[in-house]
């Protein structure tokens, strides 16, 4: 069963001086604007029929865009997209802010990301506008289970739409989720993840990324999701509770290893760089972590603050999408492109990383 969202969401498109930036594309805002015409097709016209010279672009836009300029075949089939687990056994280190941000930063670039919500507060369904209170939701949890017991189902009826033309989509949750009966009595429950990706192989491979947002704590549920990908991401704050809980996370890791080898990425967040007690404990993750602790930190900002507001959840948008030049957006979008390289994101199948430096010259498009 699906239900869409209450409110549909308003869809956001970026401005051309912006797209120009996410596109990669160092030409002029001019010829910027005449090749994403002769790509579009028509152009876009105002009011009284004449085209429109304040454009704006969607994250679709974006995508063809960069495809274009780094010749990149329109392939509807890709491999498997990257998996990422957003994972960290302490509370409210920003994990819920850090994962919905670099999704839309990541959508933002022209991927096609799926966001999974693994943590059954629902907290990024949320903060993308998704209110299960009032809605009925499929969760992962639900779909693993339908999987597992070979209920037929299908999995597209889980999905809500959250940016035009798949380039943000969600698998929401709600509490029901926390009801994890099933998944103690089920076999190989450290695969179940694993396998429905694999079973549904498919749909998964629309998407350029998925992002599961995990619950603090440790639970069968965390742990399956935990092992979907081949490396999870963490977030850290610091100071010492959280550091340690590092220490503990990346403890379990290395014991997981006859069941499944997995790597670690590291994001410092809701950090002051005015502070010397977090420069330490930044010194004290670039000693210990060195090869897998981000180079760029999220600083503190007020912004995220504003990402869940409980009362008008329908209204709910990240940092990433209402203030995209802000302060906090920067280190978000600093990030992304660390998260980019380190679990190999590709666009449409192909890497992007050595072909990051802008184009200088304007490319020829057919019209
Ligand atoms: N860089 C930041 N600057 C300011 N506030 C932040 C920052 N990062 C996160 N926060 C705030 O910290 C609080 C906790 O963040 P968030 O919910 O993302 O953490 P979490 O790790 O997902 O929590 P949980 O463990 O409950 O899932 C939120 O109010 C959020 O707005
Ligand atoms: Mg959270």
């Amino acid at each position: 069963m699906k239900l869409k969202p209450v409110t549909i969401r308003k869809q956001p498109a970026l401005k051309a001086s912006l797209a120009r930036t996410f596109a990669g594309y160092s030409g002029s805002e001019k010829s910027f604007r005449e090749m994403a015409d002769k790509l579009r097709g028509a152009p876009v016209l105002d009011e009284a029929g004449k085209p429109k010279y304040h454009r704006t672009y969607t994250h679709a836009d974006i995508r063809k865009i960069r495809m274009k300029l780094l010749n990149i075949p329109d392939a509807s089939k890709t491999a498997l997209p990257a998996i990422i687990p957003g994972r960290m056994t302490k509370g409210g280190t920003g994990k819920t802010t850090v994962m919905v941000n670099v999704a839309v930063c990541l959508a933002m670039l022209g991927h096609k990301v799926l966001v999974i919500d693994g943590d059954p507060q629902g907290s990024i369904s949320a903060a993308l506008g998704v209110d299960w209170t009032r809605s009925q939701i499929t969760h992962i949890s639900k779909l693993m289970e339908w999987q597992k017991k070979n209920v037929p189902f299908n999995i597209e009826d889980a999905v809500w739409p959250i940016y035009e033309g798949g380039m943000l989509d969600l698998i929401p949750a709600d509490i029901t989720m926390s009801d994890e009966g099933w998944m103690i009595l089920a076999q190989q429950r450290e695969r179940l993840f694993e396998n429905l990706i694999e079973k549904q192989s498919e749909f998964f491979r629309r998407y350029d990324v998925v992002l599961v947002d995990c619950a603090p704590g440790s639970s069968l549920l965390s742990t399956t999701l935990m092992l979907g990908g081949s490396k999870i991401l963490t977030v850290v704050n610091p100071e010492g509770q959280a550091l340690m809980a590092l220490d503990v996370l990346a403890s379990t890791v290395a014991e997981l290893i006859d069941v499944k080898p997995i790597g670690v990425h590291i994001v410092c967040n809701n950090v002051s760089t005015g502070k010397r007690p977090h420069l330490d404990c930044l010194n004290y993750l670039a000693e210990k972590y060195s090869t897998i602790v981000s180079g760029t930190v999220i600083k503190t900002a007020v912004g995220f603050l504003r990402d869940v507001k409980l009362d008008n959840i329908p209204e709910n948008a990240p940092l990433m999408e209402r203030e995209p030049t802000s302060p906090g957006a920067g280190d978000i979008r600093a990030v992304t492109n660390e998260i980019i390289k380190a679990f190999d994101i590709r666009l449409a199948g192909v890497s992007t990383d050595p072909m990051t430096a802008a184009v200088e010259e304007p490319v020829e498009v057919a019209a």
